[in-house]
């Protein structure tokens, strides 16, 4: 393990620090998206059933080894693990599934009715080479079904995802293929081997061991070099068993009925070892460039729940990475709905002004007006730019005067009209001029 060289804290002083290598701010501007893309999410589960699941960050590092699978980039390279004080091997998650399914054993979910419909919205870590659409710390939302085998599940799980991103006004090329089960994909590895024997000298380091390991593992390589010998691989599909085939061949039936566009892709094999059968990307692009910053992903785990340690239960699920959803929705020019502009600015002039502006501020609120304020300011000016920056229509003004007066001044924004009014009649006044019963 490398080791830097940490300055000693009393030569720090005064250091400007920055973000750590590979995590990103989520600054205010950029929140409108986020708080689209939670809405949707949330709004979508609502519509299909799913319910809320908010696993831990840390999970026991091992969970992810037996999920995930040792031989994956995922755990040999990007796992950021740790012994902490108690001697205990942790894992900052990489992904969702794990967790989830570990959850689902632990409290006893196979008595549920199933299946057990899922969502989850959260944290992800990955100590990955950080550029263009790849975090160390990335937000990923997921969606599992937990506990049947029909095709019909795998079906409605990416037409999910299609009307997610749909919802983001975002266009998406879901590549589908079956990776089969214990029983055929021997076979269809065996038939890899062959493909990939004579040509293995052009292969790169990585996929040299995956040959012999797991050679699968090859269709998913991202290098360019690995990729261009590729084009005459033996089709998946052309050799599932007939369980498998009838599977798949349902899936996409049921894709067809919902008028889901799909492409068949033998190349979808997925990165992490857990999948069984269906297998499916969201792309940004129907061309090959897609793979690299793939939108979501997921498929079908049947064996995993049995796994780590519960009874055979079959599950299908998918995950998006929200980083690489939003840059799309920029991409693609779509604008979230901004924030409500408030009902009412409230200027204050004066320390009494504005000891009875923080109580007047309370009973707005109480009595339904989206208000705005900047209380620290003590100049009118400053305060009333603020509310035109805002966009208000109106401005409540509170000076010395008014207090002895028991009046408060109403200033139309457009026009800058002022109009003294009784203190007492500030909420029917209010109401009558916004045209609304609070
Ligand atoms: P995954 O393909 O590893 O699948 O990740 C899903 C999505 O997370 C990717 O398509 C990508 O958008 C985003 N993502 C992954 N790594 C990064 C990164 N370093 N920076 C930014 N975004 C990233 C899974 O994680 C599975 N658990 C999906 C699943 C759920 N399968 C079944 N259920």
């Amino acid at each position: 393990m490398i080791k830097k060289k940490q300055i000693p804290i009393s030569k720090s002083i005064g250091k400007k620090y920055q973000l750590v290598k590979g995590m990103k701010d989520i600054l205010p501007e950029e929140q409108p998206f986020w708080s689209w893309v939670k809405n949707t999410i949330e709004k979508v589960a609502e519509e299909y059933g799913y319910q809320k699941i908010d696993t831990p960050i840390l999970e026991n590092t091992n969970l992810f080894i037996r999920s995930v699978g040792e031989d994956t980039d995922i755990v040999s390279k990007e796992m950021y693990s740790f012994i902490d004080k108690g001697g205990e091997n942790l894992t900052l998650r990489p992904e969702g599934t794990a967790g989830v399914a570990r959850a689902y054993n632990e409290h006893g979910m196979v008595n549920l009715p199933q299946p057990v419909k899922l969502f989850y919205y959260g944290q992800m870590f990955r100590y990955d080479k950080p550029q263009a659409g790849r975090f160390r710390q990335f937000y990923q939302f997921g969606f599992e079904s937990l506990g049947e085998a029909e095709s019909i599940l795998d079906a409605q799980q990416i037409l999910i995802g299609y009307k997610i991103f749909q919802r983001c006004g975002i266009n998406t090329s879901i590549q589908i293929n079956s990776i089969g089960c214990e029983e055929c994909r021997p076979i269809y590895q065996n038939l890899l081997t062959d493909y990939f024997k004579n040509i293995k000298n052009q292969l790169c380091e990585d996929c040299k061991k995956r040959l012999t390991k797991n050679p699968l593992k090859i269709l998913d390589c991202k290098e360019k070099k690995c990729q261009e010998l590729m084009t005459n691989l033996p089709q998946t599909v052309d050799n599932l068993c007939d369980n498998c085939h009838s599977h798949f061949v349902k899936v996409l039936e049921y894709l067809d009925e919902l008028e889901v566009p799909y492409i068949l892709n033998s190349r979808i094999v997925r990165g992490l070892n857990y999948y069984t059968r269906t297998t499916f990307e969201f792309w940004e692009s129907e061309e090959e460039e897609g793979r690299q910053n793939a939108l979501g992903g997921g498929g079908r785990y049947d064996k995993l729940i049995e796994l780590l340690g519960g009874r055979p239960t079959p599950a299908v699920g998918f995950a998006v990475g929200i980083e690489r959803l939003i840059t799309k929705m920029h991409d693609s020019d779509f604008t979230p709905p901004k924030s409500p502009i408030p009902d009412v600015f409230l200027a204050q002039l004066g320390n009494e002004a504005r000891k009875k502006s923080l109580k007047l501020f309370e009973e707005l609120k109480k009595a339904g007006f989206k208000v705005a304020e900047s209380f620290a300011k003590n100049g009118i000016k400053p305060q009333l730019d603020f509310a035109n920056r805002l966009g208000v229509k109106y401005s409540l003004i509170l000076g010395q005067k008014e207090i002895l007066d028991g009046t408060i001044l109403i200033r139309d924004m457009d026009g800058g009209i002022q109009e003294i009014i009784n203190y007492e009649k500030i909420i029917p006044e209010l109401e009558k001029r916004l045209g609304k019963k609070q």
